[in-house]
């Protein structure tokens, strides 16, 4: 959830850690903080606001060549400069940056405040500084002080801590939330993501579960919570081409947008198999057997990566002729799930971090069943603890956001079920065909975003809209429900998205003259439909704006704008359909002047339930 960036090696601290954080901002940014540790001690630095704020209070920076930073989404307590990492015990010689929630946190401050702790924020990170800060105190180094707290904690941390007394160290630890560690010449790196370790260094190592390492300049000691020592393996940071720098663009949804074309071919380089009419996944294929014998599949994943496993659930089932269906993550981990042992369970996640959807994994793994996983980090959790998956390759995706990874999700489940459904009841010469509608979409894609300055108009003529609806049918459901929550997620206004077939039972109800409606209306078995339910909408003063083939000249008589498909293979138009939507949302967000990237109370990865 929140970015951690620490630094230990020849260069000034403080410079390492804040570019590293910039890189990271994009997963918390209510609040900034920095420490680090010089022969005088410790020197703290600590902002609420972005980033930004931090450097303009401390212009010179801090001294010192070990520090650690922190970019916070807050979980515990109010965004005050008070509760901004780092924190420091009460005597301030330890300081640590957390990424995680502690759930036994108030027994622990209970424990603590009964021995005389006085606490200075209402942070869960603070209880776990001054737990570490005690061990310090009794004589312990800082790995073991790390070690006796971790054992104590129960729910997620990574962290990273330094001690006043030792300026050529820092500890990370990790229980759930992700924590790497960057090899560089004449330094070491610690981040929660790679992507801040990417400048620095293409050598890392990912500290496993229940891990504590001691890392210096030159290298890293490992063991877990038993003190027994680990080997870890050195991993290379795959360097991709869409990074994370803005380039022309103004803002990276808009530059992620742009993308997509890009990210669809790269997902499907070498994929595709034109002679055969099928798909090929590498990670999959050491367990093909095994697919002959799934009955059932179910997704799961939350947000947007939801709406890609629902369209997927929906290719499966109608494509491949396999019962298929999408669970929000959230709810699957706590629903005491029924678990099949010829069901295969997939789980979606962009980040591959997000704690509702690791957490129904494990429970759906403790319970025997197979889990896959459609991730675009390399690396994740999600990757590392499923039994087989695929990687979507759409690049770095940075805004909050989410466009470029629900397409290319949404690509991943296309070719899965293009593998089921060859495996099953699909010809090959129906295959070819799809294989074909695959092979041409990143050209449809490029077509859907010449329609740009279209969207942009229709963006500022309903931006002050009270509310949009969204509607589709079939694989377009989800969607619609995708477009109406990039406009709430961005653009502040309520939306929502459903199947033109639910108005009749309530929402019609919203509609009004002048109530903008985008309406997803392929060329497929959903149009007849749907045509009936954009009429009744038109009757309630509804001003629609469709997307649909462009020769549609029935729904153009019925609707007020059209954004034109180009000719496409049925399968693939919940990807083209995306597009219009992410760009309205987009402009609308422009045209409030709303911080897009990063939008109000949200942050980009979830690590807590
Ligand atoms: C999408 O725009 C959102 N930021 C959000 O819904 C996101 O998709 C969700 O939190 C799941 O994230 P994940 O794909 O990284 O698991």
């Amino acid at each position: 959830m929140c970015g951690i960036m620490g630094y230990v090696g020849r260069e000034v601290a403080w410079d390492v850690v804040v570019s590293g954080l910039r890189r990271l901002e994009y997963r918390g940014y209510d609040s900034a903080g920095v420490v680090t540790v010089s022969e005088k001690g410790l020197h703290l630095a600590r902002r609420v606001g972005h980033l930004a704020a931090l450097q303009e209070a401390f212009p010179a920076g801090l001294p010192g060549k070990v520090g650690i930073g922190h970019t916070r989404w807050a979980t515990h307590g109010g965004v005050t400069e008070e509760n901004c990492h780092p924190h420091a015990d009460l005597r301030d010689r330890i300081a640590i940056v957390h990424n995680g929630i502690i759930d036994n946190v108030e027994a622990l401050r209970a424990e603590l405040v009964a021995a005389g702790a006085k606490f200075r924020s209402e942070t869960d990170t603070e209880v776990l500084a001054e737990l570490i800060g005690r061990g310090v105190d009794k004589g312990l180094s800082l790995r073991d002080a790390v070690v006796g707290a971790m054992k104590r904690v129960e729910g997620t941390a990574g962290l990273v801590a330094v001690d006043k007394k030792d300026a050529e160290r820092l500890v990370v630890a990790r229980i759930g939330s992700p924590v790497v560690i960057g090899l560089g010449e004449g330094g070491s790196y610690v981040a929660s993501d790679a992507l801040a370790l990417r400048p620095y260094t293409d050598r890392m190592v990912v500290l496993d579960e229940g891990e504590v390492a001691e890392i210096t300049a030159t290298g890293i000691k490992t063991v877990d919570l038993e003190q027994r020592s680990r080997e870890k393996r050195i991993e290379k940071i795959l360097h991709q081409a869409d990074d994370a720098d803005l380039g022309d663009f103004p803002h990276f949804m808009l530059k992620e947008i742009h993308e997509q074309p890009a990210a669809l071919d790269r997902s499907m380089r070498g994929r595709l198999d034109a002679v055969v009419g099928s798909a090929r996944l590498g990670g999959l294929q050491q367990h093909e057997q095994r697919l002959f014998d799934i009955r059932q599949v179910v997704f799961f994943a939350c947000g947007t990566s939801l709406y890609s496993a629902q369209v997927g659930a929906y290719l499966m089932s109608r494509y491949a002729r396999v019962p298929a269906q999408a669970e929000d993550a959230a709810e699957l981990a706590v629903k005491n799930p029924i678990v099949d042992r010829h069901t295969l369970y997939i789980g979606i996640s962009q980040s591959g971090e997000t704690a509702d959807t690791l957490s129904a994994l494990r429970e759906i793994k403790l319970r025997g069943g197979l889990v896959a996983g459609i991730t675009n980090v390399v690396g994740s959790s999600l990757s590392r603890e499923t039994d087989l998956g695929t990687y979507v390759h759409a690049g770095p995706e940075i805004s909050v956001c989410s466009t470029k990874a629900f397409t290319a999700q949404v690509l991943a489940t296309e070719l899965l079920a293009l593998r089921f459904a060859r495996t099953r009841d699909l010809s090959a010469t129906d295959g070819r065909a799809w294989v074909a509608g695959l092979e041409a979409l990143s050209g449809q894609m490029r077509l859907m975003l010449e329609h740009a300055e279209t969207c942009k108009k229709l963006a500022l003529r309903f931006a002050d809209a009270r509310f949009t609806l969204f509607v589709g049918r079939g694989a377009n459901v989800p969607v619609a429900a995708e477009g109406a929550l990039k406009l709430k997620e961005i653009a502040y206004v309520p939306a929502e998205g459903l199947s033109g077939a639910a108005m009749k039972h309530g929402p019609l109800a919203l509609i009004d003259h002048g109530s903008p409606v985008w309406a997803l209306v392929p060329p497929d078995e959903t149009r007849e439909r749907m045509l009936g339910n954009l009429r009744e909408l038109k009757a309630r003063g509804a001003i629609i704006m469709a997307v649909a083939a462009a020769d549609d000249a029935e729904t153009k008589s019925i609707v007020d704008y059209v954004i034109p498909l180009p000719p496409h293979h049925p399968a693939v138009s919940p990807i083209l359909n995306a597009v219009p939507l992410q760009l309205y949302a987009y402009h609308v967000a422009l045209a409030k002047g709303y911080n897009i990237d990063k939008p109000r109370n949200l942050a980009k990865s979830v690590t807590v339930m």
